[in-house]
């Protein structure tokens, strides 16, 4: 795969929904499949990392008492606090990763979409960083769009790989359809045994 320059995500945020978040039925099949994964009803302190106009961080924030988004682009943070609303829960911030890095655990790490976007170094350092970010029980979900791109810089693959090395949780469970690959790691039992059903 090729190494463009990164891409401007300020300029692309000048529509206000670039991926189809809001209009594709594709992305909120993809969408209702990520909150399907999530291995528990709900989460404690929660962070999507590279949380775009908030289509994926709204769905979150049902499922967490705090949730933290973050995006490298200040305009997709605007367009997330408006679709958001004024609930005091969520909390939106413009940050560039893993320069900048939130303080504190999550017992969920939402990854999805965004770790083709890193330059190498920036990419293992994220990589790492995250494992640091996670509470002892905490779980993280990634899902990658598996087709080559401008502005990628590595493959679904390559991502989930490296998440796979670097959290060392057993895989709780994986998605892969010819499209993208959906993953949680989780140290949790089933969800048939945390429910009592074996
Ligand atoms: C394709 S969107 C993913 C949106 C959402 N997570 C989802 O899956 O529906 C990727 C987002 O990551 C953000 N991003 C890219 N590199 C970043 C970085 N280094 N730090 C923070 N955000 C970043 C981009 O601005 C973009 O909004």
């Amino acid at each position: 795969m090729s190494r463009p320059a990164g891409i401007d995500f300020n300029r692309l945020y000048a529509d206000a929904d670039p991926f189809g978040y809001r209009t594709r039925w594709y992305e909120q099949r993809k969408r209702n499949l990520m909150m399907a994964a999530l291995p528990r009803e709900r989460f404690a302190r929660g962070w999507e990392l590279g949380c775009s106009n908030g289509e994926l961080t709204a769905a979150l924030g049902e499922r967490c008492d705090a949730l933290l988004g973050t995006d490298i682009s200040a305009q997709a943070i605007a367009l997330a606090r408006l679709r958001v609303g004024p609930v005091s829960r969520v909390v939106l911030e413009q940050a560039t990763h893993p320069a900048v890095w939130p303080s504190g655990q999550f017992d969920l790490i939402v990854f999805s979409e965004v770790g083709y976007y890193f330059e190498p170094g920036a990419f293992e350092q994220t990589v790492a960083a995250l494992r640091g970010s996670l509470a002892v029980d905490g779980c993280l979900l990634a899902c990658h769009w598996r087709h080559p791109f401008e502005g990628a810089q590595r493959s679904a693959e390559e991502v989930h790989l490296a998440l796979q090395h670097s959290l060392a949780l057993p895989s709780a469970c994986r998605y892969d359809d010819s499209d993208f690959i959906l993953q949680v790691w989780a140290p949790d039992p089933s969800v048939a045994q945390q429910e009592g059903l074996r």
